[in-house]
């Protein structure tokens, strides 16, 4: 019996673009957050400093989890992030985080919009699942934001 090779859910190279597009985007929040928590001075640092770590470090298995699914879709990780920016200032770090995590949100819905259309139920969910985190991280970095 011949058995097919070939993968059981087939995609759409956009989708497997906007995989990739994510993928780029949790590469650079994970280094972002990272250096940020390295960087981070003064008394209000005591206060963030293990938010900035444990954010980086759930953006990283965000990165993983994006980048098993795509090879699993037959398309090829990037290695390459998105623009980072750590800028100066606290108020600096959480303005661009803030930023980073809109733009996470509005890409991430449009990816369970288009993995739905495509019949793709498992991306949705995953990206269903890391939808909920990234909101949680934009509640955190706004939170924050009213602080300083
Ligand atoms: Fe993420
Ligand atoms: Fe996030």
């Amino acid at each position: 019996m011949a058995v097919s090779l070939e993968p059981v859910v087939k995609v759409s190279d956009h989708l497997k673009d906007l995989l990739n597009k994510a993928i780029a985007r949790e590469i650079q929040v994970s280094i972002q957050y990272m250096w940020q928590h390295v960087q981070v001075m003064g008394v209000k640092a005591v206060a963030v400093q293990d938010k900035f770590k444990s954010t980086a470090i759930a953006e990283m298995k965000h990165a993983e989890k994006i980048a098993e699914r795509l090879w699993y879709l037959g398309g090829g990780p990037t290695t390459k992030p998105a623009v980072i920016d750590v800028e100066k200032t606290l108020k600096e770090f959480l303005e661009f985080d803030t930023k980073a995590e809109v733009e996470a949100i509005e890409m991430y819905r449009e990816i369970i919009d288009l993995a739905n259309k495509e019949k793709d139920v498992t991306t949705a969910f995953i990206f269903k699942e890391i939808l909920e985190d990234e909101e949680e991280h934009h509640d955190l970095f706004t939170t924050m934001l009213e602080e300083v």
